[in-house]
């Protein structure tokens, strides 16, 4: 794959994963459904019940709709976080350079507010899921770290991760899971400034991570995009490249998202009542019972 494109929420940026033309959302008369904690029943088809077993090849990609229940505000939904803050304020290599002590107070306060929580049951299905499935990766723009605490192993982070520091002098990349640093920006041992281990917008995605979840994504029978509002450039590009190399798409939202349109089947509803109910859906194909049954 050429190059790896950088990060742009700008719809005019060139696409390069040729997606291929909207298809039909396919809808299958057979439903079953999960009453298991959710206000309504979880209804799904049985062409996707019939996908729930272990030797499915499953991609579960994710984005900060899947950690809106635990707290962590979203980017683009409701009082996300670009309603109130601005992107070129905050979010860029540039803003970084001209401002780094208010780069730093915002991601600090990021990294704090994530510290108090925990994951949701929607996190804690996906974890679930990696049990069950024998060949499974979640593939996140999420920078929580919440997929790690749910108990996932194989994770891929497109967009970095909040809780790793990086020196913009010698190079150096680390794991620092304080709340809150004791000086602001925070250096390196080498003197360097330390940044947020995470990509700004108009950097490039971790080029090795990237071409691993696009590997993944197209050699896999079942793609879930959960809590994304797919606008981000170019994990936003996933679910029509699942669907293009043949995996049945899923999305989970609590709206359509804008690779709706690539999904066989949407699933209306958050992500912490549906995944679990397809969680327990497992359990039935692992038990051997009949789908639905559970209710
Ligand atoms: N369950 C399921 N979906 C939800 C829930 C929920 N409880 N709450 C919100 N959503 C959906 C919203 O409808 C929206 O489609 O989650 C999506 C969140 O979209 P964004 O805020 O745009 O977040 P995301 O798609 O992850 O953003 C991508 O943009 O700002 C950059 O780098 C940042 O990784 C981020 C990227």
């Amino acid at each position: 794959m050429a190059g790896i494109p950088s990060v742009s929420s700008d719809p005019g940026h060139p696409r390069c994963l040729d997606k291929p033309s909207i298809a039909l959302l396919v809808l299958n008369p057979f439903w079953s459904a999960n009453l298991v904690g959710c206000a309504m029943p979880v209804q799904f088809s049985s062409k996707l019940q019939s996908l729930l077993i272990p030797s499915t090849r499953v991609v579960v990609f994710t984005g900060a709709g899947i950690s809106a229940e635990s707290g962590v505000p979203t980017f683009r939904g409701q009082n996300g976080l670009w309603k109130e803050f601005r992107v070129e304020d905050l979010a860029t290599p540039q803003a970084f350079a001209e401002h780094p002590q208010r780069v730093w107070d915002w991601y600090s306060w990021r990294r704090e507010l994530i510290s108090r929580i925990a994951p949701n049951l929607g996190h804690l299905a996906v974890a679930k899921f990696e049990r069950f499935f024998s060949d499974f990766c979640v593939v996140t723009q999420n920078v929580d770290g919440l997929h790690n605490r749910a108990g996932n192993e194989r994770i891929l982070k497109l967009h970095g991760d909040i809780w790793e520091v990086r020196c913009v002098s010698c190079g150096l990349r680390r794991m620092d899971f304080q709340p809150v640093l004791l000086s602001l920006p925070p250096r390196c041992e080498c003197g360097g400034m330390l940044r947020p281990g995470v990509v700004w917008f108009g950097e490039t995605l971790p080029v090795d991570v990237f071409e691993q979840a696009v590997r993944a994504t197209q050699s896999c029978g079942l793609f879930f995009s959960v809590g994304t509002s797919a606008q981000v450039f170019p994990a936003s590009e996933l679910p029509g490249v699942a669907r293009q190399h043949g995996a049945y798409v899923v999305e989970v939202n609590i709206e359509r998202s804008a690779a709706a349109s690539e999904a066989h089947e949407v699933l209306l509803g958050k992500a912490g009542e549906i995944l679990p109910a397809l969680a327990e859906s497992l359990q039935g194909a692992m038990s051997g019972s009949t789908p639905g049954n559970n209710v």
